[in-house]
């Protein structure tokens, strides 16, 4: 071993005669070990402890030795300062060897090992060198190991972190701060959580925000649309299927639940999940299983559930397209997020942090923005609530060059949700700037206007029934034509 892989000791000892007698043992093994320094009391140790832990490995430490801090409130205090340093403990004969209470408390207080001294006559070695040697040997791993793993831990705390930093919810408003508060409250316990608001005042938001604070957060969120599976199709993605289990079961599939086991799953539009599924997923917060189509045993699975809806879930129970023993189950505490309306003195301030978001992710110096624009901004009503104000702001940096201007903010604006401008582009041959393919115009066409229904619209469930589409169906047009 070279002298920078020795294994760092210190030796808490008052007796100068057990000092020579561990440096003796030890002595033996010297290309191993460097014995760094010797203390003989406790508040000298943790002195030294505060100032240079990580230079030290393994701490060997007298169990009676002279001062106040000593023994388990000594060991408590080490491990505290740095919890991957390993501590051996050596005690007087005089302990009763059959007691284990005393061994139980040593180690309970965070010693790795402990053992007791050779008598007096024995001037050569505090203990039985190999088994000594070997102690410290194992100590010494076992600070590797744990070293490691609160590396990993910082890695994966400092990704945690940056994650929050990113879904920071962004706001002063007295329902915003409410929000805030409930959103610690239910970090800490595992309740089912339905959270309902309209389109794009954050629900995902928050529910992302609930999940990275719990328990659960180093385990996966999974969040899924009901309203964007086809409805044959919903039961084999929440809880997957058997090889074999019907024609075209090529393989097992895993289904949402399995993948977030001992995390979260965020069940958004809960309001469009079949009445079959809805069985299903009581059972899973009843009884924690589930069944996976083309299998007969049941799967345990521990997965903390998070629902939205932009629906007043109330009224589907009363028309019984929603069960109300789940609506129940789910809606233990409810969370109302309102709409950006009803919040106002939260929009500058939303304003602001998207400028700086976006200009900083473009390159661009934060753009400065007219105070007759922000208070616009203010008096609008958004029907697409944060979501739309965040495409707002994005399309103004766009537009803009120097500042933000009231023409900018009107350019920007008007895009989509206004009748007339929408017929200006489409429909005034006039507004095109060349002749289009019958193709391309459709495409155009389709794109503006499932955009112009779906600003018009609550959620994409109604914009999809405005348009005479079931949801399935207007998710894959939407995506055919790459609209997300
Ligand atoms: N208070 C807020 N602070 C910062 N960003 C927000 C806030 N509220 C919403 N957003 C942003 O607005 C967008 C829409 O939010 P989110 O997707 O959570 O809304 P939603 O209620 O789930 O919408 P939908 O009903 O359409 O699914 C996201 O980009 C989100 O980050
Ligand atoms: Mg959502």
């Amino acid at each position: 071993m070279d002298s920078s892989n020795k294994i760092n000791l210190l030796l808490i000892e008052d007796e100068d005669f057990d000092v020579r007698r561990v440096k003796n043992t030890i002595k033996i093994f010297a290309e191993s070990f460097h014995l760094r320094k010797v203390v003989s009391n406790g508040a000298d140790a943790l002195k030294i402890l505060e100032e240079e832990s990580d230079v030290y490995d393994v701490i060997i430490m007298d169990y009676q030795i002279a001062g106040a801090i000593r023994g388990e409130e000594l060991i408590k205090r080490i491990k505290k300062i740095n919890p991957t340093l390993q501590i051996i403990v050596i005690t007087k004969l005089t302990i009763n060897i059959t007691d284990f209470e005393f061994a139980k408390n040593l180690v309970d207080a965070g010693a790795f090992w402990y053992c007791t001294k050779y008598p007096g006559d024995i001037e050569d070695y505090i203990y039985q060198p190999t088994d000594f040697l070997m102690s410290v040997f194992n100590a010494f791993e076992k600070k590797k190991l744990q070293t490691q793993t609160y590396q990993s831990n910082k890695k994966l705390i400092k990704n945690i972190e940056s994650i929050l930093q990113q879904k920071k919810i962004i706001g002063s408003s007295q329902s915003i701060v409410e929000l805030k508060k409930k959103i610690e409250k239910l970090a800490e316990s595992d309740f089912s959580i339905l959270i309902s608001g309209a389109s794009g005042t954050g629900k995902e938001l928050v529910a992302n925000n609930i999940h990275y604070r719990s328990k659960r957060r180093f385990e996966n969120f999974v969040p899924i649309n009901c309203g964007s599976i086809p409805q044959e199709l919903v039961e084999s993605e929440l809880f997957g299927y058997e090889k074999g289990a019907f024609t075209g079961a090529a393989a097992s599939k895993a289904g949402l639940f399995e993948i977030a086991n001992k995390g979260t799953i965020f069940l958004d539009e809960i309001s469009e999940l079949p009445l079959n599924a809805q069985v299903k997923l009581l059972r899973v917060i009843q009884e924690g299983e589930i069944e996976k189509i083309g299998r007969t045993q049941k799967i345990k699975v521990d997965v903390r559930i998070m629902a939205a809806t932009n629906k007043v879930l109330e009224k589907s129970v009363e028309e019984g397209k929603f069960r109300e023993d789940l609506y129940y189950r789910l809606n233990v505490v409810p969370v109302f997020i309102p709409s950006l309306k009803e919040r106002t003195d939260d929009i500058p301030i939303l304003v602001n942090h998207f400028l700086e978001v976006f200009c900083l992710d473009m390159g661009k110096p934060v753009l400065k923005i007219d105070e007759n624009v922000v208070e616009k901004l203010t008096q609008y009503n958004w029907p697409g609530n944060v979501r739309e104000l965040k495409n707002v702001v994005q399309r103004m940096i766009f537009n803009a060059t120097d500042g933000i201007t009231i023409d900018i903010f009107e350019q920007s604006l008007l895009k989509f949700t206004d009748d007339k401008k929408l017929s200006k582009t489409i429909f005034n041959f006039g507004g095109l700037d060349k002749i289009k393919n019958m193709k391309n115009l459709e495409k155009e066409f389709k794109i503006e206007y499932i955009k112009y229904v779906r600003n018009n619209s609550s959620s994409d469930a109604e914009a999809a029934e405005k348009l005479g589409l079931a949801p399935s169906n207007f998710h894959r047009l939407c995506k055919d034509l790459g609209i997300k």
